[in-house]
């Protein structure tokens, strides 16, 4: 770390500082400045080279530096790079939309675009809201989510989220809606098997839909693959099938947050496709959307749930940024890279192979608790004890201290610690879908030697 603090450390009152120094105590080292990026590696301005494991926040799905979506960027910008669409219609709009339904498929042939993932998830609460009203349920308008889950930062999707951390603060100043429990199935219960398990953390949908009275009741949001809060956790594939059974028999939208595991993340282009029973009626999309080359977010729907809005007064619900033509130039020249290099398929692939390497790692590192996620989103869980799943002092901050040391052997690590550590401590591994073979080997090899590193640190120090 030491050798990437070119520009010195935050707050030493040299000159103005920037986002960093909202994050980071005065006085402390700068993560590496980043000069340069390429395919699934990143250069810092010392020339230090990095994998970039985690696709920065599971947005860069295409891989960094596309040279046919800088392109394309640049040739939509001279043409317009702006049409505000409640005045004009734009051919990129149009395009994007169609482009989107062969992917995601007819069911949801109506998109509305915004810029982020937090923006999308409001729009998703509003047109749930507005689509109640005009279907004549005026009375609904509880939201349900899950805990642990994330769903966004600004306030109304800050609502749902699952994480006491992040939410407790800002509490008195948002709404208040009911969780349920996300099946963890690495902890499943003593004397539970997992599908028991999983369908007790189904029926809290049941049960809470009952208390707070299901005509009062809108929409219920999960992410069909947990992202970062939950360390790309999962269920059996019987709890999606009662989720959507509970969601129809009481009529409540059931809406998937794809923002993170969309975009062919988990080796699907929808990570809700690998359960087709669960048929989502409202879908959000962003970060692999855009593939961080511009900000973009979709929310999907069906043509009939669309019309029942714009046949009655349409949706009041627009932004400066919605339909952006830049936007949507730039997202649908990421999708043509997904299409034409078969990169949902390459997920899948190369997904197979990461977590295979991981799991034969986890033999011999006595601090992998689990590896577990689908396609190239990974969750990879630190523990005290494989045996007991006992977790490493709240103290040591497991996931952060491995990240550090990944720096210096040349890897971009995501840490996550849900609730303070609630539910666990995973790192999260989500390449570039770019990725090749030989660099998923490279990029095991240094996932290796950081926890190693760390495993040796914790040996010394009698904590393990
Ligand atoms: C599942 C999920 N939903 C929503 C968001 C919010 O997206 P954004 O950071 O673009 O506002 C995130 C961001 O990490 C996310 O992981």
């Amino acid at each position: 770390m030491q050798k990437n603090q070119g520009q010195g450390a935050i707050g030493d009152g040299t000159r103005a500082e920037g986002v960093q120094s909202f994050f980071l105590k005065k006085g402390t080292l700068r993560p590496p400045c980043i000069w340069r990026a390429e395919g699934i590696y990143m250069w810092d301005h010392l020339g230090n080279k990095y994998i970039d494991a985690s696709s920065g926040p599971v947005a860069v799905n295409i891989g960094h530096g596309n040279k046919n979506v800088i392109k394309a960027m640049n040739e939509q910008a001279e043409k317009v790079s702006f049409a505000f669409p409640l005045l004009f219609e734009s051919e990129a709009n149009i395009t994007f939309s169609e482009q989107l339904t062969k992917l995601t498929g007819p069911e949801y042939n109506r998109a509305m675009i915004m810029s982020s993932g937090s923006e999308v998830i409001e729009t998703c609460m509003k047109f749930a809201r507005i689509h109640a009203i005009r279907s004549g349920e005026s009375d609904r308008h509880i939201f349900i989510s899950r805990n642990p889950s994330f769903h966004g930062c600004t306030l109304g999707a800050q609502s749902l989220i699952g994480d006491v951390f992040m939410r407790d603060p800002y509490a008195p100043i948002m709404m208040s809606y009911p969780q349920i429990s996300t099946p963890m199935m690495y902890r499943v219960p003593d004397n539970m098997t997992a599908e028991q398990h999983s369908d007790n953390c189904a029926q809290e949908l049941e049960d809470e839909i009952i208390k707070q009275g299901p005509e009062k009741v809108l929409a219920f949001f999960m992410e069909p693959i947990c992202g970062l809060s939950g360390g790309a956790a999962y269920a059996p594939d019987s709890y999606y099938k009662k989720i959507r059974q509970i969601c129809t028999k009481y009529g409540i939208l059931l809406v998937c947050d794809e923002v993170l595991t969309g975009s062919g993340r988990t080796g699907k282009y929808l990570a809700s496709q690998h359960w087709p029973e669960l048929n989502p009626d409202i879908i959000a999309l962003s970060k692999g959307l855009g593939s961080g080359y511009f900000p973009i977010s979709a929310m999907l729907t069906s043509q009939d749930m669309a019309e029942v809005v714009a046949d009655t007064g349409g949706f009041p619900h627009a932004q400066t940024f919605t339909g952006s033509p830049l936007a949507c130039a730039t997202g649908n020249a990421v999708i043509r890279e997904i299409i034409d290099n078969d990169l949902v398929g390459n997920s899948d692939r190369m997904g197979v192979i990461l977590r295979k390497e991981l799991r034969k790692l986890q033999e011999t590192c006595p601090i992998i608790g689990d590896v577990r996620g689908k396609g190239l989103l990974i969750g990879l869980e630190i523990v005290a004890d494989q045996s007991t799943k006992k977790m490493l002092p709240n103290e040591i901050n497991s996931p952060t201290a491995v990240a550090e040391i990944g720096i210096k052997h040349g890897l971009m690590l995501y840490p996550r610690r849900t609730g303070g550590g609630k539910y666990g401590e995973w790192l999260i591994i989500a390449p570039p879908l770019i990725i090749t073979e030989e660099e998923v080997m490279d990029l095991v090899d240094k996932i290796a030697v950081t926890l190693k590193e760390f495993t040796t640190g914790l040996i010394e120090q009698n904590i393990i």
